[in-house]
């Protein structure tokens, strides 16, 4: 991308939730403001922002070596006779704050979630040679107020923060104290930035939030509107086809937002919705507050909603204590639900989290159980594709395929589409046929009806 030369060159790296990169975008939007246009590499980059992930240890360790590569190119600008700055934000920024100075002293400004619509005036101070930077608290300000209003959009596909932070401190888990407790944006704000994306042509909406089930935002009256209201809402801005919302707590799946599935055509038919073990032991020790049956049961109440709900999850194997009986309840979960797709990891011992000081599982206990249970999470995603062989779907083609005359668009149930279709196509919802899978994507192709 060429910048004009007068602005300055923004680079952005992102790790972690779809939160971050929800904020990466409203953070160069608001660096556009204060003279920087974004750039595709950091190689000739006047600032390079490291947007980053504390949920694991080898998410967070990331970000030092990645310092270190910054380093060098720095290092090589200023021998060209120019300068990078460098920024940390994100959930590392929250949590070790002045540290990554102290480890880095590269670093000019350390930023955490809640603070970034200080950035420009940070900027401001670093361009006038003040000190390393570091804002870790939590402004009292309304950061959604403060930052600018949302840049159109060249894809069809939004993500919409409405809910940050969490309350419910699962053993395991950093969020609640990297993002702060639970908030959701008044319903007016979401409604305001809904009907801006919507008339640069955005189509789909993905609702996001730490707990966005647990969404309870100021409605127009004064009153509390939970997530189901929302969406509804949501479904009435001209232009939104598409609704979908991430990441949801079991305990939060309300009886309206589970009907919302059945009553709300927009509203995608796939849910993500963690579990972390089958076990209740381990659920009981994780303090996620329900059993395996219990979210078994929940999980035939949103099928009976919407039979063909897509269904994902989040597993962690080798939590403190667990054993083999624990792990083959989990197995046996899974093969209860029967995901669509899901992601799972080896538990990570966080800094200042409960579990964190309990004795170990051994490393080639979590590595074996990680392959058992992805192997079988792999067979359920496989035979789930394999059920969409053969059917039609409506497919939003969202971006150009590798391949010429290729669009590449997303199903109802998120999976990526690839399809020989003419780029008039693009931002469209067209119907396709299904025709094989790949590993991680389906291949189809235009009905005799819409070629
Ligand atoms: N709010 C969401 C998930 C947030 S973190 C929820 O309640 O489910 C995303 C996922 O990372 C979690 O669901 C969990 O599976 C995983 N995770 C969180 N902390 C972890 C840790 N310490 N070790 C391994 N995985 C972890
Ligand atoms: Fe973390 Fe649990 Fe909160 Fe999810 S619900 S963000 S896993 S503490
Ligand atoms: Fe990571 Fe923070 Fe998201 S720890 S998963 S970036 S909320």
């Amino acid at each position: 991308m060429n910048t004009a030369p007068d602005r300055k060159k923004l680079f952005i790296k992102t790790y972690g939730c779809q939160m971050n990169v929800y904020d990466s975008e409203r953070i160069a939007e608001s660096l556009s403001t204060a003279g920087y246009d974004t750039v595709n590499t950091p190689d000739d980059a006047d600032l390079v922002m490291l947007n980053t992930c504390h949920i694991r240890e080898k998410a967070a360790e990331k970000i030092y070596s990645e310092l270190g590569r910054i380093r060098q190119l720095a290092t090589a600008k200023k021998e060209r006779g120019g300068e990078m700055r460098v920024g940390v934000a994100g959930c590392v920024a929250q949590a070790e704050g002045a540290e990554i100075v102290r480890r880095q002293p590269l670093v000019d400004l350390v930023v955490g979630p809640q603070a970034y619509h200080r950035l420009p005036g940070m900027i401001g101070e670093m361009e006038n040679g003040a000190a390393a930077q570091v804002l870790t608290d939590f402004p009292a300000e309304d950061k959604f107020e403060a930052l600018p209003k949302r840049a159109p959009r060249a894809a069809p596909t939004a993500f919409l923060s409405v809910q940050e932070g969490c309350d419910k401190f699962c053993a395991f888990c950093v969020v609640p104290y990297t993002r702060g407790a639970e908030f959701s944006r008044p319903v007016s704000q979401i409604m305001a930035e809904a009907r801006r994306l919507a008339e640069s042509g955005v189509r789909e909406l993905t609702l996001l939030g730490q707990n966005v089930n647990a969404y309870h935002g100021e409605g127009a009256d004064g009153g509390t509107v939970a997530l189901a209201a929302l969406c509804h809402e949501i479904a009435g801005v001209d232009g939104i086809e598409r609704i979908r919302y991430t990441t949801s707590h079991p305990n939060d799946m309300s009886d309206d937002l589970i009907e919302a599935h059945t009553s709300l055509e927009v509203l995608m038919p796939y849910l993500h919705l963690p579990v972390q073990s089958g076990s209740d032991r381990v659920l009981k020790a994780m303090n996620r507050k329900h059993t395996g049956d219990e979210y078994i049961r929940l999980i035939e109440r949103i099928r009976a909603a919407r039979p063909d709900i897509a269904l994902s999850g989040d597993f962690i194997v080798g939590f403190p204590g667990e054993t083999d009986a624990d792990f083959r309840d989990t197995m046996a979960l899974i093969d209860a639900v029967g995901y669509a797709q899901a992601y799972s990891f080896k538990y990570s011992p966080r800094p200042g989290t409960p579990a964190a000081g309990a004795e170990q599982v051994p490393e080639e206990v979590k590595d074996e159980r990680l392959a058992i249970l992805q192997a079988r999470l792999r067979e359920q995603q496989v035979s789930f594709m394999q059920d969409c062989v053969g059917t039609q779907m409506p497919v939003l083609f969202e971006k150009k395929g590798r391949e010429d005359g290729q669009l590449i668009g997303r199903s109802p149930y998120l999976q990526s589409v690839f399809v020989q279709a003419p780029e008039t196509m693009m931002r469209e919802i067209v119907t396709v046929n299904i025709d094989a899978i790949s590993t991680n994507s389906l291949a189809g192709s235009l009905t005799d009806h819409t070629v």
